[in-house]
C-alpha cells in the first residue's frame, strides 16, 4: 500500500518564529521540506546550513532538502553534518546523478532527483531504482506561492506505473501549488509525497490544513 507523506515547505513559514511554526505541525507531518536556492539555478536565495542546523536541535523529523543549486554535490557533507537526511538534486543540473548518489551514500544521505515542469520525465526514469525519491515540480522552481501546473500530472502517472511495475518503493514527490483542493488529483496520478508550503504554513490553522490533505485521499 502506498503511504501518503506530507512534507510542509518551511519556505512559507514565519521566519521570525520558525521554531514555533515547525513545532506546531511536527506531530502531524512526515518530514520537513527545506528549499535551498542558490541564485544561479533559480533566481532566488533562501536558506542553508545554519537554518538546517538550528532546526535539527528542535525536531527529529526527516529533512527533505530540495537543492535548487548548480553545485549541490559540493555541499553534501555539510548538509549531512547540519542534520539533513535526504537531498534532492535536479536533473537539469545532473544528467547523470551517479556521482551525487555515491557522495550522498558516503555521508549517509538518501537522494532524490527532480524535473522542472518543462523537463521530460525521461530525464529521471532511468534512475528510478537508484534513488529514494523522484520529484516532479508542479511550478517553476524559485518561489513559493505559485499556481499549480496541472499539465505535469502525466509525468507523475508515468513514474507511478514504472515504480509499481518494477515493485519499487521509490517515493514520488510533487512540489509546487499543492493544497487540500488538488491533493486527491495528485494522489490519484500517483504521487505519495506531497510538498505544501503556503497551503500549510500560510493557513490560519496549519494542523487543520494537513488534516484536510489527509482526508482528501480517504
Ligand atoms: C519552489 C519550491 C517549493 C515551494 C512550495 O521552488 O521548491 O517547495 O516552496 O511552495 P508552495 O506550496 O507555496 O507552492
Ligand atoms: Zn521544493
Amino acid at each position: 500500500m502506498r503511504e501518503l507523506k506530507i512534507a510542509p515547505s518551511i519556505l512559507a513559514a514565519d521566519f521570525t518564529n520558525l521554531g514555533a511554526a515547525v513545532a506546531e505541525v511536527a506531530d502531524v507531518v512526515d518530514m520537513l521540506h527545506v528549499d535551498v536556492m542558490d541564485g544561479h539555478f533559480v533566481p532566488n536565495l533562501t536558506i542553508g546550513m545554519p537554518v538546517i542546523k538550528a532546526l535539527r536541535r528542535i525536531t527529529d523529523l526527516p529533512f527533505d532538502c530540495h537543492l535548487m543549486t548548480t553545485n549541490a554535490i559540493d555541499y553534501l557533507p555539510d548538509l549531512a553534518e547540519a542534520g539533513a537526511t535526504h537531498v534532492t538534486v535536479h536533473a537539469e543540473v545532473y544528467q547523470n546523478p551517479a556521482p551525487v548518489i555515491a557522495r550522498a551514500a558516503d555521508v549517509g544521505l538518501t537522494v532524490g532527483i527532480a524535473v522542472n515542469p518543462v523537463t521530460p520525465v525521461e530525464a529521471i526514469e532511468p534512475f528510478a531504482e537508484d534513488v529514494a525519491m523522484l520529484l516532479v515540480m508542479s511550478v517553476e522552481p524559485g518561489f513559493g506561492g505559485q499556481r499549480f501546473i496541472e499539465t505535469v500530472l502525466p509525468k507523475v502517472e508515468t513514474l507511478r506505473k514504472l515504480v509499481d511495475s518494477r515493485g519499487l518503493e521509490t517515493d514520488i514527490e510533487i512540489d509546487g501549488g499543492i493544497s487540500p483542493a488538488n491533493t486527491r488529483r495528485v494522489w490519484d496520478a500517483g504521487a505519495n509525497v506531497l510538498v505544501a508550503g503556503s497551503a500549510v504554513f500560510a493557513a490560519d490553522d496549519p494542523v487543520a490544513a494537513v488534516a484536510k490533505m489527509r482526508a482528501a485521499i480517504t
